[in-house]
């Protein structure tokens, strides 16, 4: 088995994961409401957090396993991308783990993780697959032709589309982390009643993306329309607002397909757990005959099991080789 462990952001995560891709344990710690009250995620909170936080999320992550340390076979990790501070505390739990029982370990870029999501359990995506990821620091569209590299074939230029979920559920007056908030009010509003920006930066021979526009757009709206109003109309904005971006992935995403002549897709991210984004991919594949692997939520938000997944696919360091290791905020 390997464990796997996840600490780049604000979830402290840790899974057991089998070289066949079986997950037999997956837990996350969310310190969503310890950030809430901030609006949003304050990186030395968070580093210090993950640090009280690893080691019952690790035991819990054997328990719920039935599993013992014996049962580890290989240790893997977030190395990068993400918040130094908190990336560097799963690293160095990560290397003390295997090291005390001289392991190898795995160091995994998070983004890999996200792309390879649905190469676990009963029925794994094959590459060559196309992949979406759309998370709260990144979004891009991927080309997967073996399942230990990807390729990036177009990506934002701009917002992520989770922060600009976030960045709009913030002008909605709506709570921390935004994205889910906004989900559930857009289910109650019109997403037709305002006609908001769907950005396609470079037309139609680029996979970019674009949501700065979208949030100023949001913005000037609440503005004009006053308070009394902005208040009233705030489902049918945040609906407007959720099929924009959610437009914009689905279209370029249509366009990767037809470009690269895929017939698989998968999607990963904190978004990919968008209810409306979700349905409107689901509708895309039946349209174009292809086929779609949509991860359970708690698979597409940060998570362990997508480090262990990807750690499958990726060389281990032998020790004491990886001791040198260090986390990098950007790879
Ligand atoms: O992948 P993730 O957990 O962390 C990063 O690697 O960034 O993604 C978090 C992002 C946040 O911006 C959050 O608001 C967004 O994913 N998100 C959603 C939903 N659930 C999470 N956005 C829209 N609708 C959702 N249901
Ligand atoms: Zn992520």
């Amino acid at each position: 088995m390997i464990l796997a462990l996840e600490t780049s952001c604000d979830d402290t995560c840790a899974a057991l994961v089998t070289d066949e891709g079986r997950i037999e344990s997956n837990v996350i710690s969310s310190q969503g409401l310890l950030h809430s009250r901030y609006g949003g995620v304050v990186p030395e909170v968070a580093s210090r957090r993950h640090l009280e936080l690893i080691d019952a999320v690790t035991a819990d992550a054997l328990e719920s396993a039935g599993a013992s340390l014996d049962d580890v076979k290989r240790v893997a990790v977030t190395r990068g991308p993400g918040l130094i501070g908190a990336l560097l505390v799963g690293v160095s739990y990560a290397k003390a783990m295997a090291a005390t029982r001289k392991l190898p370990l795995a160091p995994v870029d998070h983004l890999h993780g996200h792309v390879t999501a649905s190469t676990l359990g009963e029925d794994p995506v094959q590459a060559p697959y196309l992949c979406l990821v759309a998370s709260g620091g990144h979004t891009f569209l991927a080309r997967v032709d073996e399942p230990g590299s990807y390729r990036i074939l177009g990506q934002t230029l701009d917002d992520a589309a989770g922060e600009a979920f976030d960045k709009g559920a913030r002008l909605l007056g709506l709570g921390y982390p935004g994205g889910p908030e906004l989900d559930r009010l857009a289910r109650e509003g019109d997403p037709d009643f305002f006609d908001f920006p769907r950005s396609a930066p470079g037309g139609s021979s680029s996979l970019d993306f674009s949501f700065s526009g979208v949030k100023t757009a949001l913005l000037y709206a609440v503005r004009d329309l006053g308070e009394t109003q902005a208040s009233d109309r705030r489902a049918d904005l945040a609906a407007s607002y959720q099929r924009a971006i959610v437009a914009a992935l689905v279209d370029r995403t249509a366009q990767a397909v037809a470009r690269e002549g895929l017939v698989r897709l998968a999607i990963g991210g904190g978004v990919a757990a968008n209810s409306e984004l979700r349905s409107s991919l689901e509708g895309l594949a039946g349209t174009l005959g292809i086929r779609i692997w949509i991860p359970p939520p708690e698979l597409c938000t940060d998570n362990a099991a997508m480090i262990g997944a990807a750690a499958r696919f990726v060389d281990s360091l032998p020790y004491p080789g990886y001791l040198s290791l260090d986390a990098a905020a950007r790879l």
